[in-house]
Order: structure tokens, then C-alpha cells, then sequence
């Protein structure tokens, strides 16, 4: 009876025996994990389009959707002239504190979530640095 039950379960068994490794061998074809910067990265150009855009533009010029509503036009950030005049960490600043922290336009917000996440702000920063480019 017993033997009769193994013999049953055995076709079942065998697709998972035979595809088991194949779906090793997938995950090695895909390669290491991406590096914590990449990730970063990625979450860093989400946060910006979600977060950012609708002010700031998709081409960091200051012309989002909303910008024109403001009163206070976002910085042009492919100026390189205010590009060579701020720094990496008055950028940062700005981003997780806001416009008011450094005496700017109140519309820009304060981002504090992004405190825990010090790679994803500096990605931030290269992604503005980058319109400047
Ligand atoms: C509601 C509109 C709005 C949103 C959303 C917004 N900003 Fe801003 N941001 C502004 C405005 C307006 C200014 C200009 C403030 C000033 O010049 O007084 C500004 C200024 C800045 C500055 C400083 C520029 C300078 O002159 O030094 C940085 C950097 C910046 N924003 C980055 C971001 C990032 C990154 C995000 C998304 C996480 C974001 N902003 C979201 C409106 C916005």
C-alpha cells in the first residue's frame, strides 16, 4: 500500500527535480544583486518624479506643471552659473528641510523621511547636478 502512494507521488515529484536547478541556473543568468548606490539610484529617480517634478520639471528647469501656480518660480537648474555657486550640501539641505530652513520660498517642502536614507538624498543631489550637465 505504502510503496503503491510513493510510486503515485513520484511523476509529481519529478518536474521539480528536473526544473529545480534550471531555476538556479535563471537566477545566476541574471547576475549579483545590484550595488546599494544602484539602489538608491533607482529610488532616488522615483522619489523625484513623484516628489519633485510637478515643480521642478522633468528637465530640472523649473517649469513643472504646478510652477506657474506658485508665485515663486523653482530654480532653472541647468543655469551653471547658480550651479558653480551652491554647494552639494546646501542642496541637501534644502531637500530634507525645505525652502524655509535656508530662508527660501516656503513651497519648496521639507522631505524628513529621506533622513534615514543618506545614499538616496545624494543621488538626489547628482540628479540636480546632473541638469547642470
Ligand atoms: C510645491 C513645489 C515644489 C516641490 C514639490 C519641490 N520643490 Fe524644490 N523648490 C521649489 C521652489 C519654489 C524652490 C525655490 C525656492 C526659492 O528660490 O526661494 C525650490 C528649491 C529647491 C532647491 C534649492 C535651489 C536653490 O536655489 O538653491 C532644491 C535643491 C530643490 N528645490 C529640490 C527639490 C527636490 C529634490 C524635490 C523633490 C524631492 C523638490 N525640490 C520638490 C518648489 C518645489
Amino acid at each position: 500500500m505504502r510503496l503503491g502512494a510513493s510510486i503515485r507521488v513520484l511523476p509529481l515529484l519529478t518536474p521539480l527535480v528536473v526544473l529545480g536547478p534550471l531555476a538556479c541556473n535563471r537566477a545566476e543568468a541574471e547576475g549579483p544583486p545590484p550595488s546599494p548606490d544602484a539602489v538608491a539610484g533607482a529610488e532616488a529617480e522615483a522619489v523625484f518624479n513623484q516628489r519633485c517634478v510637478a515643480c521642478h520639471g522633468t528637465a530640472g528647469k523649473g517649469n513643472g506643471t504646478v510652477a506657474s501656480a506658485l508665485g515663486v518660480t523653482p530654480r532653472d537648474y541647468t543655469n551653471r552659473e547658480w550651479q558653480a555657486r551652491v554647494s552639494d550640501e546646501d542642496l541637501r539641505v534644502v531637500i530634507l528641510r525645505g525652502g524655509k530652513s535656508t530662508g527660501k520660498s516656503d513651497y519648496m517642502p521639507p522631505n524628513p523621511d529621506l533622513e534615514s536614507k543618506p545614499r538616496v538624498v545624494a543621488a538626489l543631489v547628482a540628479k540636480v547636478r546632473g541638469f547642470g550637465k
